[in-house]
């Protein structure tokens, strides 16, 4: 059976079958919740069931229609959130509540009630610069910012809530069963208890359980987030068309320009406008959809003078819908002011970005398959053979036995752990793939084991979930039960994962997860899960907790000592603190090397800073130009990895002729010379929630003209990147009103040798001053900073360094961390925290020579100074 078919059924051919997929219309809760049209909301407030205590304010409200009380809840959060929650007052069973994704619950401050009469209830902050206008009838909530209103909440009326029901059965005598029977047949579009996707059936135990709300975002007609899709950096009006769909699905050759959901979701929405950035943070982990509609409305105040048209006066403003099939309305409203508040403030509730060991921001070269040991070390040599430097090779599926991970194939890895010591002495890294599927096989211990404690998912009859995947019928780790997740964790002690070694690391693929002939190819939604959990209440968690349990596998088999590096193909909001994430199987054509650019910055923008796109394109093969570009582009992302699929060409960076090895040779090693900036800007990300990659308006909110760049971005805030196609004129953005054309010299037929990368004026970049065959390699290569001066003169920048592996950063504050100022022509360092000595002795040195290299370079080339790699301005 050939390795991509198990079972014998070709599952790409499958996958790329549109028809394989629900469109909008096809989802029952949307059709359901697509009834309820923008109006006056049955929501009435009773405003006599207020209470208020040091967290939070709770009232009841009632839906006129049928008469079911909702509780809600309000609290402040310090730092700027507010946060809503909406159940049922007195549910049939409790429902679903997201769990583990906050990192703690949130320290709340104590509202206070500044007026309750004349329906009207005004609660506010307690610095007073927040107010919450709650209307009683019908029910809504206005958040106003030092007296502009900034977000209002239900305003359309299209608070949802499908309350839970007994079955029909309970409810009904035999009759009216009956009856009721064929109302529903009549109705069965409507998918109350059963919903039919082709020949999938699910059947809905609890019945329909919907939620929804609408949000609308004064002022703003710019919105992002909400990742994961193939779609523009700024989201689309949705009004005509799909909604925005947030359900982890493994849609291989997925195609671009889409809003169906990919591999993760995580539900937070950015809004800017100038002076203003506000987020929405949706926790809910069912399949959920966003619409968004961005329009003009009257301000309401009066016009200036009587030349002022009603158009002049005309704001825009921004809808959002979201809509869950399942679980609580559990809303964050993160009122910035600015977009680095945004991101502290969804840090401060699903944590910041791990700090990845030094190793993974180098250069991965991965490929399914390398196929054996022989391979592995063939390939390893080329890259020192060929003077290009990287960390990490991986392994595919196909390194295991017959698909069973933590297991090798006896005859392709004969001696895992001497392939290993090979590449340890070469300074080098392995990631293997381990996926969480588990092949049904009694004599496979996994499977055994977790058979033998009933650690799999359950099918909605109690049976273990079976379906198909790798290696045919395989079983699924219920990884929302903590057991399960303790037990997942210990098959990576030493011990236990043999021939693994302190050089392992681990690659969770597949974990959405991918079923190939399940509903859209993946889990039933009504499996069962840990304390009876319906698999549709948790289906966006799946490989969030699997990479939480690998991580913490890998930090314990080291005895908490060393950092964890695990990559993870699903995530969910939080996912950060578990390691990084790519975009999986996109395709070898420009189109996905453009599209990987907004894709990337919307994941930094939620939260998740350590990511990366598959270089070159995983299906198909690239064209050598485009391998190359892609490479340029890759050098300056997150993660860095080459990555193919099984039937493309081999193609290691020196298969494309000496020009192009050579083009990539300079791509690579460029990210490796600028890796101590890198490493710093994730520190930043880990220590202070700043995304290593982002936008352009993240860094010059003011300037309309960057709020749909996506062809260009920052690294920080002191280096940009800019993709270019077929230009040879772009604009370079600097502190000052303007923006500066530049004449390109890196377009198409020309050398290309250089990346448009440029340093922003104002800054200081540490930079090592060569590459090494590695990041082990290159700990004695000294450093080097890059002064770009401001108008004024001056400039400013960091570094920050460690042992680059450990934890002791964290536990024994093993680290460094200097500021450098440049000023009237001297460069200093300061010091930003520190508290290992060894290691500021190198520092003096690197400033030492630093000032030696400024003075040098200024004497020689005065204004306008053109290093290698950065060109230097002084505006
Ligand atoms: C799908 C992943 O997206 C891809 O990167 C991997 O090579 C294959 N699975 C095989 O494991």
């Amino acid at each position: 059976m050939e390795a991509g078919t198990p079972g014998g059924i070709s599952v790409q051919d499958e996958a790329v079958d549109k028809s394989n997929f629900k469109k909008c219309n096809q989802i029952a809760f949307y059709r359901r919740q697509k009834l309820l049209r923008p109006g006056k909301s049955l929501y009435r407030v009773l405003l006599d069931s207020v209470t208020l205590s040091d967290e939070n304010v709770k009232f009841q409200i009632i839906h006129e229609g049928n008469k079911v009380l909702l509780q809600v809840e309000i609290y402040e959060i310090e730092g700027n959130i507010f946060r809503l929650k909406i159940d049922e007052a007195s549910p049939l069973r409790p429902r679903y509540k997201v769990p583990d994704v906050l990192i703690k619950e949130p320290t709340t401050q104590r509202l206070l009630i500044s007026h309750k009469e004349a329906g009207i209830l005004v609660l506010s902050s307690v610095n007073e610069d927040y107010k919450l206008r709650v209307t009683a009838n019908p029910f809504q909530v206005e958040l106003q910012s030092k007296g502009e209103t900034v977000m209002s909440v239900n305003s359309n009326g299209l608070l949802y809530f499908e309350h839970l029901q007994p079955p029909p059965s309970d409810r009904y005598t035999q009759n009216e069963e009956a009856l009721f029977l064929f109302v529903q047949e009549k109705q069965e579009d409507l998918g109350l208890w059963q919903e039919k996707f082709g020949s999938f059936l699910d059947i809905k135990a609890h019945g329909p359980t919907s939620v929804g709300m609408d949000f609308s975002l004064h002022g703003y007609d710019h919105v992002y987030g909400i990742p994961q899709h193939t779609e523009t950096l700024l989201l689309k009006n949705t009004s005509d068309g799909d909604a925005y769909r947030l359900y982890n699905l493994d849609i291989f050759g997925h195609k671009i320009h889409e809003k169906i959901g990919i591999y993760g979701s995580v539900p937070l929405l950015l809004a800017h406008k100038p002076n203003r950035t506000s987020g929405i943070f949706w926790l809910n982990s069912s399949e959920t959809l966003v619409d968004i509609s961005t329009k003009a409305v009257a301000e309401h105040t009066p016009s200036r003078s009587a030349a002022e048209t009603a158009k002049q006066r005309a704001v825009p403003l921004t809808d959002v819908r979201w809509m869950s099939e399942s679980g609580i309305i559990d809303v964050f409203l993160l009122m910035g002011p600015t977009a680095f508040d945004i991101f502290k403030q969804f840090a401060q509730l699903t944590g910041t970005q791990a700090l990845p060991p030094l190793f993974s921001l180098g250069y991965h070269q991965c490929r399914w398959n390398y196929e054996d040991e022989q391979d592995v070390k063939a390939v390893d040599a080329g890259f020192d053979a060929h003077d290009i430097p990287y960390d990490v090779i991986w392994l595919d599926i196909e390194h295991t036995d017959g698909k069973r991970y933590f297991t090798w194939d006896k005859k392709k890895f004969q001696n895992p752990r001497k392939m290993q010591e090979h590449l340890r002495k070469r300074k080098r890294k392995l990631v293997v793939i381990v996926d969480p599927h588990i092949k049904v096989d009694p004599s496979y211990i996994l499977y055994a084991q977790a058979k033998e404690k009933g650690y799999f998912v359950k099918d909605r009859n109690g049976q273990d979930f079976e379906g198909i995947c790798w290696p045919g019928s395989s079983c699924y780790p219920d990884f929302t039960n903590p057991d399960v997740r303790k037990w997942y964790a210990d098959q990576f002690a030493f011990k236990t994962y043999k021939g693994s070694t302190n050089i392992l690391f681990v690659w969770n693929d597949m974990n959405e997860p991918s079923v190939f002939k399940g509903a859209e190819l993946t889990m039933q939604k009504d499996a069962v899960h840990y304390n009876n959990w319906e698999h549709r209440e948790v289906h966006n968690l799946y490989g969030f907790y699997q990479q939480m349990a690998t991580a913490e596998g890998l930090i314990r088999r080291s005895s908490g000592k060393e950092r964890p590096f695990v990559l993870t193909r699903s995530f969910f909001a939080g996912s950060q603190k578990y390691g990084a994430v790519w975009t999986g199987d996109n395709t070898a054509e420009w189109s996905y090397l453009k599209i990987s650019i907004p894709m990337l910055l919307t994941i930094n923008m939620a939260g998740i800073s350590f990511c990366g796109a598959d270089v070159g394109g995983f299906i198909g093969d690239p064209e050598p130009e485009l391998l190359v570009r892609w490479y340029q582009a890759g050098a300056y992302q997150p993660f860095f990895r080459g990555h193919s699929n099984m039937e493309s060409k081999r193609r290691e960076p020196w298969l494309f002729g000496e020009k192009n090895t050579q083009i990539i040779r300079k791509a690579i090693t460029e990210r490796y010379v600028l890796l101590p900036y890198l490493y710093t800007l994730f520190y930043r990300a880990h220590t202070a929630a700043e995304p290593v990659m982002r936008s352009l308006w993240i860094e010059f909110p003011g300037k309309m003209e960057t709020f749909d760049v996506e062809n260009e971005y920052m690294l920080g805030k002191q280096v940009s990147y800019s993709l270019q196609f077929d230009l040879n004129i772009f604009e370079v953005l600097h502190d000052k009103k303007k923006t500066q054309k530049l004449w390109e010299p890196f377009c198409l037929g020309f050398v290309f040798l250089q990346i448009p990368v440029f340093q922003r004026g104002g800054t200081v970049i540490p930079l090592k001053t060569s590459a090494g065959k590695s990041t082990e390699w290159m700990i004695d290569i000294s450093y080097e900073l890059h002064v770009a001066l401001d108008a004024e003169a001056c400039a400013i920048g960091e570094l920050y360094v460690d042992d680059g592996h450990s934890f002791q950063y964290l536990h024994k504050k093993q680290f460094l961390y200097r500021k450098f100022t440049f000023h009237k022509n001297i460069l200093s360092s300061s010091l930003v925290r520190l508290k290992i000595l060894q290691i500021d002795t190198n520092i003096k040195e690197i400033v030492r020579k630093s000032t030696a290299y400024l003075r040098d370079k200024k004497d020689k080339s005065g204004d306008l100074q053109v290093c290698n790699t950065w060109s230097v301005y002084i505006f």
